[in-house]
């Protein structure tokens, strides 16, 4: 099984590699691609980890090496927010940039599971959506829009809240991946019971929880060692359900049966093949449902703004 992370690196490409350098099951490769000069480099380096896990780097115009038999192709290529910047100001680069390197993807590994990291998420996996749409190997089966951070977040701070060891908190997180589009389902938390006022403090910290980082950094980036252990987690168990392993679910941002939108975050069992089966949410507290009613016309808009985009 061949992984290839496209962004490599960046400050969360760097930690991804990391991680699945360490994590990823015997048997898996690991290929890193960045337009810096630096990535052959940061795969020498992490070459040099004792783990059965080997690792090969590329820059330059070798994109198509590094996606070349590629089975799960992580992109995480593009800028990152600066303080004062919401996901959508990062638009006009990143489009471009996610457009270009999918194009590349449905040329050399039209197969492979592709996870968009880049933001805005909410536009960025619409225009890999219609990319790959237009070259005729769309299967919307294998295209995630990585929201897990908004789950490990909101599971990190109900621990923090109420005492409990933040492993053993599990939150769904619904919607997409900004601002009012992040809906946490905290009604739905096993064995912990949340105040309404808990809820109403909670929710809007793990919406801006993002933000919270930006400006901690002061214009150095913004989250990069938490999305990459978010990233790891998705991708590991990609990998383990493309293997065969039974049971993996993770929340992540994919076109279903466009009840919502065309795109929406929801718990998915993965499967040999990608998406195998989408949950529903299940029944929503008044607050929930009003959030997620008042979240629905911004997200549409930056769907459509990604595939309008694409069709350029
Ligand atoms: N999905 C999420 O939850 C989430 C969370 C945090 C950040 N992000 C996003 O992830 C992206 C990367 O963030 P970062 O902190 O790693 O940024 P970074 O600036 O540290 O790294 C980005 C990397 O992309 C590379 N790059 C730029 N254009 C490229 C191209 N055409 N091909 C290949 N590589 C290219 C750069 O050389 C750089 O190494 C940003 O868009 C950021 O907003 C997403």
């Amino acid at each position: 099984m061949k992984v290839a992370v496209i962004g490599a690196a960046g400050g969360i490409g760097q930690a991804l590699a990391l991680l699945l350098k360490n994590q990823l099951p015997l048997g898996c490769e690991l290929a890193l691609y960045d337009i810096a000069p630096v990535t052959p480099g940061v795969a020498v380096d992490l070459s040099h980890i004792p783990t059965p896990v080997p690792v090969t780097g590329f820059a330059g115009d070798d994109l198509p090496l590094a996606l070349e038999g590629a089975d799960v192709v992580l992109i995480s290529a593009g800028v990152a927010r600066k303080p004062g910047m919401d996901r959508s100001d990062l638009f006009n680069v990143n489009a471009g940039i996610v457009k270009s390197l999918v194009e590349q993807v449905a040329v050399t590994c039209p197969n492979a599971c592709l996870g968009i990291i880049t933001n805005p998420v909410n536009t960025t996996v619409a225009i890999a959506a219609e990319v790959l749409k237009k070259a005729g190997v769309y299967n919307k089966n294998k295209l995630f829009g990585v929201t897990t951070l908004d789950v490990i977040r909101s599971e990190t701070f109900v621990g923090e809240l109420k005492n409990r060891n933040p492993l053993q908190v599990s939150v769904p997180v619904i919607g997409g991946h900004s601002g009012v589009t992040i809906l946490p389902l905290l009604s739905q938390v096993q064995d912990i019971e949340l105040t309404d006022d808990e809820v109403a403090v909670l929710t809007p910290r793990i919406q801006n929880a993002g933000t919270e980082v930006v400006a901690a950094k002061a214009g150095g980036g913004s989250a990069t060692l938490s999305m990459g252990q978010a990233a790891c987690r998705f991708a590991l168990s990609l990998v383990r359900a493309l293997q065969g392993e039974n049971g993996m679910v993770e929340c992540a941002y994919v076109e279903g049966d466009g009840r919502y939108a065309r795109f929406f975050a929801q718990p998915i069992l993965l499967g040999k093949e990608g998406v195998e089966r989408i949950f529903d949410h299940g029944p929503l507290s008044s607050y929930e449902q009003n959030a997620l009613e008042s979240m629905l016309e911004t997200l549409r808009n930056d769907i459509t703004l990604g595939e309008e985009f694409a069709q350029k």
